[in-house]
């Protein structure tokens, strides 16, 4: 087993000097953590599926520290895209592009679609890493498949260690769920969401005009485009349930003999207490950015907590609020409290 080293800024200059010897080391950003790799080193690259467990027909992003690191994977860039990069990067937004025929990616980062997906994270730890490593690095979020994408260096030791080179610590991530996934992929048809994230459809049309999301988000039954939306995804042992606003002094009531914990705003951890075994505040406003921020470390620390159910705030699905939920219902499995008889 290795050891996995928690590093700090100053130690950024070895970290891409480890990356450029193929090792990994996983890196902050606005979104979650990612497990970075040389994105052109097909060795590096498997041992990034191999740590995370993941399947390899489930591609990667390539992460980028300005849009010219995209140029010399694609044949073009197109208008649209242009224009998203210029407005929202750096920032949670990945960019489905058309890959160049023959370029220096490793095949594995793609899994042989012929299609690729490029993000500038907000981080400067980050941005100054890749710009060190002399590369472009993959990034899937760095956790074990099937566990919440971790937002602090301390869920990604929980996770990787002993199986990676290092962790840049760079402190809590910012928007806490992965970015908006939006594929241009065909410059002539309608770009469409892929994964629902902090960029909204609002706010990506207000730059390219008309967007739609792909069938799997809208709920109909079809092969999602983002492979990654087809796996199972992180839901607890524990069963979650989800709790609309006006539920919550039902749902506490109704599991009174069990060990709740409570997964919700400052407004509710207040009015139940002492009625439930465990909480995680989720967020002190209740405003839905915050709320986002927290969800994933609150699953983390209440799956771990002894308690027999987890009851989570639900959110209206809207904005940037769809993709709150969009994680939350998968922690779920789509279940709110009144849909479980009691
Ligand atoms: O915020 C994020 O995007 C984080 C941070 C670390 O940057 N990364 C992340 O990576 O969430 P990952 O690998 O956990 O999720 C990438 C998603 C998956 O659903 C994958 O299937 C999809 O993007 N994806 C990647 N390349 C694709 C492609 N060429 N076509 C369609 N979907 C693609
Ligand atoms: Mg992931």
């Amino acid at each position: 087993m290795m050891k996995t080293k928690i590093l700090t800024e100053n130690e950024i200059a070895f970290a891409a000097e480890q990356l450029k010897r193929g090792q990994l080391i996983a890196f902050p950003t606005e979104t979650v953590y990612g497990l970075g790799a040389d994105a052109t080193n097909e060795e590096a690259v498997k041992q990034v599926y191999l740590a995370k467990g993941r399947p390899s027909d489930n591609p990667l992003i390539v992460h980028v520290a300005s849009v010219e690191g995209v140029r010399p994977f694609v044949d073009e860039i197109p208008e649209k895209a242009l224009k998203l990069m210029t407005y929202f990067w750096p920032g949670p937004l990945t960019i489905i592009l058309k890959i160049k025929v023959n370029g220096q990616l490793s095949k594995s980062v793609t899994g042989g679609l012929d299609t690729v997906a490029f993000r500038m994270p907000n981080h400067p730890l980050t941005l100054e890493l890749i710009e060190k490593s002399g590369t472009v690095l993959v990034g899937p979020s760095a956790n074990s498949s099937g566990k919440p994408s971790p937002t602090m260096a301390e869920h990604v030791h929980h996770d990787l260690a002993g199986k990676i080179c290092g962790i840049l610590d760079g402190g809590m991530s910012q928007v806490g769920i992965e970015s908006t996934v939006i594929d241009l992929s065909e410059p002539d048809g309608i770009p469409l969401i892929l994964r629902p994230g902090a960029v909204t459809k609002n706010q990506l049309e207000a730059v390219i005009g008309t967007v739609a999301f792909d069938q799997h988000l809208v709920g109909e039954n079809e092969t999602p485009k983002a492979p990654g939306m087809k796996y199972k995804h992180y839901s607890p042992d524990t069963p979650v349930l989800m709790v609309r606003d006006g539920d919550w002094a039902e749902a506490i009531k109704a599991y009174q003999n069990k060990k709740i914990g409570l997964l919700a705003n400052k407004i509710r951890i207040n009015q139940f207490k002492n009625q439930f075994s465990a909480s995680f505040m989720l967020s002190e406003t209740g405003e839905i950015d915050e709320a986002m921020r927290q969800l994933f470390a609150g699953l983390r620390a209440l799956d771990e907590a002894d308690v027999d159910l987890i009851l989570v705030e639900a959110y209206d699905n809207q904005d940037v609020e769809l993709a709150y939920m969009n994680r939350l219902e998968k922690a779920a499995g789509k279940q709110y409290f009144e849909t479980i008889p009691h």
